[in-house]
């Protein structure tokens, strides 16, 4: 069923685990991660990047998500990841998307605070949850670039932030960082705390490809409810398709590569389902 993240990450955050959420690019992606939530009976949320509805407009990826989300009885969101402006957050609302991030993080802090208020105001007459970011996780996430260790979250301008635009979730920097790490991500998980006790709403970790499953769940213990993953499952589709196109160059169906690409995302999508500590909770 196509649900909002707002009572999933609640829940979660009652229950001290987190939600996945995995980011999808075709519909191999989308039918491999909403298969690994029903076989664990987990709550799933899928999103796509600004980049994403780009190469397919939202809409496309809107029909594959409700569709896989009509056979099945498991929570399944679609949510909108890093949206880049006002505009494209209102297209991905009326396009049907059930949580929506506006990621004002590159731009000044009261520029953050007006571009997220305004889409949590435009949000709140359909009842459709907004994460919003401050301080930067670091690297690349498709084409936006956050750059080098840009500023962890300041736990003081968390509260503030949260009560000045009513966001429903913070994606929070602490020093986590998109795409792949050159060597060991350190976060500073007691800063992850404090922001915990300074604000109530649920807590994003972005960037998470690449960072070690012990860690990620030190991470949930300490109060995150949703925790995204991108890169790592652009790597097992691309090693799935690449299986079968080296051991049969001459394989012309894109079914036969696609479903291979289609298995490597699931098992790894359960994989993460079973460190968020959701199995069951569908
Ligand atoms: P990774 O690509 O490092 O998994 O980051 C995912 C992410 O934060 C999507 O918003
Ligand atoms: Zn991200
Ligand atoms: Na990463």
């Amino acid at each position: 069923a196509l649900v909002t993240t707002k009572q999933l990450m609640l829940d979660a955050q009652k229950g001290g685990y987190a939600i996945g959420a995995f980011n999808v690019e075709n519909m191999e992606m989308v039918q491999a991660a909403v298969d690994a939530a029903k076989e664990l009976r987990s709550p799933v949320i899928l999103q796509t990047t600004p980049s994403t509805v780009k190469y397919a407009d939202l809409s496309y990826f809107y029909a594959n998500v409700k569709a896989a989300a009509e056979h099945t009885s498991v929570p399944v969101v679609m949510h909108l990841d890093h949206g880049s402006s006002f505009e494209l957050a209102m297209r991905a609302l009326r396009t049907g998307y059930t949580s929506i991030m506006i990621d004002g993080s590159h731009d000044s802090f009261e520029q953050n605070i007006a571009v997220t208020k305004a889409v949590v105001d435009a949000c709140r007459p359909s009842h459709i949850p907004v994460e919003a970011e401050l301080g930067k996780v670091g690297g690349k996430e498709d084409d936006l670039d956050g750059g080098e260790g840009g500023g962890y979250t300041v736990p003081s301008e968390a509260v503030e932030f949260a009560a000045a635009t009513g966001i429903d979730s913070l994606a929070v920097a602490i020093g986590t960082a998109h795409g792949v790490y050159k060597g060991m991500p350190k976060l500073d998980v007691e800063r992850l705390s404090e922001i915990r006790q300074a604000v109530s709403i649920p807590l994003v970790l972005h960037g998470t490809s690449g960072v070690p499953d012990e860690a990620v769940k030190e991470c949930i213990r300490r109060g995150i409810c949703k925790v995204n993953y991108a890169t790592d499952l652009r790597i097992a589709f691309s090693n799935g398709v690449k299986e079968v196109l080296s051991a049969n160059p001459d394989t012309i169906d894109p079914k036969k590569y696609n479903a291979c690409g289609r298995e490597k995302v699931k098992e790894y999508v359960m994989s993460k389902i079973e460190v968020c500590g959701s199995v069951g909770k569908a």
